[in-house]
């Protein structure tokens, strides 16, 4: 397995599978999981980084599934779902943002995107500056003591504006700010942020990771630590993705993968054409 390349890891990648044998990976559709005694259950429950799934929004393997095939595609450690593009941006700025704190972001954001950082952000106390994707040069004069993160959205939705990112993290590095991308347009068989220097890459997976308009989804991906804390994050507040949509979304870039990587089996062919 270590020798295979992250695209033939990304469709190879499943969860374990049961005495049955099945073919499809098997879809973990239950809210909890049991313990053996009540005394395992409270010191599952009561561990920071449980070796075990506890509860479906903390954790769950179908789930584990899907972050572990996009955290491949990305390069990234680690990752964590949500339950739709929003909630992956959400929870990333509550996760690394504090009352007193700046954000820099591309004025080309998502239109929701928008509306978290000039409306709710600011209801406690967390300020914003605009730069325009097209003046990648004025970010560093809008740095602040306070500035903890640059938000980047490349290609943007809906203009299509983009950024270098290798320009933008190095600015990030320099002055110890967070770079995150949303990669939603690009998705990773295009564009890997990290490559670059992002330290956290977020998707809408309802878009083109489902690509079929069926399931809403979000994932973001990252270094270890950085997703720990969002980890936190999510299991407290409850934004997880559904085990149901963690199944669904991978079974339609599965087949894009392989067109993508020339991997196609003969009697496949008509597809790629
Ligand atoms: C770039 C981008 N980010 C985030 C989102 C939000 O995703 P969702 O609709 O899954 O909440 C979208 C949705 O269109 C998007 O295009």
């Amino acid at each position: 397995m270590s020798s295979q390349k992250p695209e033939t890891k990304a469709i190879r990648l499943q969860t374990d599978r049961t005495e049955q044998k099945e073919h499809s990976t098997p879809l973990f559709l239950t809210s909890s999981f049991v313990y053996d005694s009540a005394e395992n259950m409270a010191a599952a429950f009561s561990a920071e980084s449980p070796e075990v799934n506890i509860y479906s929004r903390f954790s769950n393997p179908t789930v584990d599934e899907f972050i572990q095939k996009i955290a491949q595609l990305e390069g990234a450690a680690d990752g964590i779902a949500t339950g739709t593009g929003m909630a992956a941006v959400f929870s990333t700025f509550m996760a690394f943002l504090s009352q007193g704190d700046h954000i820099i972001s591309a004025s080309a954001v998502f239109g929701s995107t928008h509306t978290i950082l000039t409306k709710y952000l600011k209801r406690w106390g967390i300020e914003y500056s605009y730069f325009e994707m097209s003046k990648p040069e004025s970010i560093e004069a809008m740095i602040r003591s306070n500035t903890k993160m640059l938000y980047v959205e490349t290609p943007s939705n809906p203009g299509l504006d983009i950024i270098d990112i290798e320009f933008v993290a190095s600015i990030c590095i320099r002055h110890n700010i967070l770079l995150v991308v949303d990669n939603c347009f690009a998705t990773p068989a295009v564009q890997q942020p990290m490559k670059y220097g992002a330290d956290l890459v977020l998707h809408s997976a309802t878009k083109f990771i489902d690509g079929q308009g069926r399931v809403l989804g979000g994932v973001v991906v990252g270094r270890k630590e950085l997703i720990h804390e969002l980890y936190l994050f999510v299991r407290n507040t409850g934004p997880s993705m559904s085990p149901f949509n963690a199944w669904v979304l991978p079974k339609a870039w599965k087949l894009y993968l392989y067109v993508w990587s020339g991997m196609l089996p003969a009697p496949c062919n008509w597809l790629s054409s």
